[in-house]
């Protein structure tokens, strides 16, 4: 849980930025900034549950009347409008719209923010610009702080003991769903929270699809398996790909996944405090390219992982933000041939200034498992 205090601080820290930007004020939905700013979460959905930061003024907390008692326990550093099922919160939109009237500048909404919730906002404040909160929110985030960073690696140490606990049974003959179940209750089984995202088991030809999830099919002998998981800790995200084979594979595969390996390394070492990200993706790219993969690469090196696991920073050509220690993300290179087969190999890290610090450790290498 988010203290009062860190709240605070959080919510100073955005109505300083909404100062220096020249915007009115910022609304966020049930989102992981929501999270960042408050302390309170819960999945997104139609009732209107809002965090209203203006440029100057208390925040306040616009909230169905079922959440008033946990909001109070969870998020108390900010004033509360609670309504009730069977009434219209539009009209409280338009109280606090009302209230922000003499405030100029831009209105900003939450990237999440489901349209539903987002239009009667945008109605409130007629002839008003309405911008993205990552304007404000990618540069309050990207740095991870020591609390966030212990979060981070439990998360990625629970995520390697799983990994190791689903390859300890053969895969051979399990399913792709089975073997994912496996990995979700392996993390939940050591502490993890929840899991990160839907995990990902990819076998045979579907291991060409790179976001491709699980499904029925049972896993045989000469597939190439691709497991994309991770869970969450404190709210904190983990993310890790490895590809294994059951039993033996054809030597294009053991090719592809060698150079995989080395674009995946080579990103790592460029991975240093001051090179700006697009740097990472084009080592990864040049080590791929020279080795005949380029096309078959056909996704960013690697994202931002935090509260959301998929954020700033991207590790992509045209983001020239310079890396700084305190930054997590992904480096997972892979390579895909349509119909065949597909290779990935993911860890995220820390940038230190002793370079990028991996926070899952499992063998890097291409495993051959029953
Ligand atoms: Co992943
Ligand atoms: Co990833």
């Amino acid at each position: 849980m988010l203290s009062p205090s860190a709240s605070q601080q959080r919510l100073v820290a955005v109505r300083r930025s909404l100062e220096r930007i020249d915007a009115a004020a910022v609304v966020f939905g049930l989102s992981a900034n929501m999270r960042y700013l408050t302390g309170f979460s819960d999945e997104p959905g139609e009732r209107m549950l809002a965090l209203v930061v203006p440029r100057d003024g208390e925040p306040t907390m616009i909230v169905p009347e079922l959440y008033a008692d946990q909001v109070r326990a969870f998020a108390p550093a900010c004033n509360m409008r609670v309504w009730g099922d069977g009434e219209d919160p539009t009209s409280i939109v338009g109280d606090v719209a009302q209230e922000l009237e003499a405030q100029t500048g831009r209105l900003l909404l939450d990237n999440t923010l489901w349209t539903a919730i987002a239009l009667p906002w945008e109605r409130a404040f007629p002839g008003r610009d309405v911008g993205l909160a990552s304007e404000i929110m990618t540069e309050l985030r990207m740095r991870k702080i020591p609390e966030e960073i212990d979060c981070m690696q439990r998360a990625g140490e629970i995520t390697d003991r799983a990994l190791e606990d689903a390859l300890s049974r053969p895969i051979g003959g399990r399913t792709e769903l089975e073997l994912a179940r496996h990995l979700e209750w392996a993390m939940l089984d050591r502490g993890a929270d929840g899991v990160a995202f839907e995990t990902l088991v990819a076998s045979g030809s579907n291991s060409a699809f790179p976001h491709y999830r699980a499904g029925q099919r049972r896993i045989e002998s000469g597939d190439v398996v691709i497991m994309d998981f991770g869970c969450r800790v404190g709210g904190y995200c983990s993310d890790i790909t490895r590809t294994v084979t059951c039993g033996e594979v054809s030597a294009e595969v053991n090719d592809a996944y060698d150079v995989v390996r080395e674009a995946h390394a080579t990103a790592r070492d460029h991975a240093e405090r001051g090179v700006p990200a697009q740097e990472v993706d084009r080592a990864a790219r040049r080590v791929l390219a020279e080795a005949g993969y380029g096309d078959a690469f056909c996704h960013r090196t690697g994202h931002g992982v935090g509260l959301d696991v998929h954020e700033p920073p991207y590790i992509v050509e045209g983001n020239s933000t310079n890396l700084e220690p305190g930054m997590a993300f992904s480096i997972e290179p892979g390579v895909y041939f349509s119909g065949s087969f597909g290779v990935r190999l993911e860890d995220v890290v820390i940038v230190t200034e002793g370079g990028a610090k991996p926070l899952t450790e499992a063998p890097r290498e291409l495993r051959a498992v029953e």
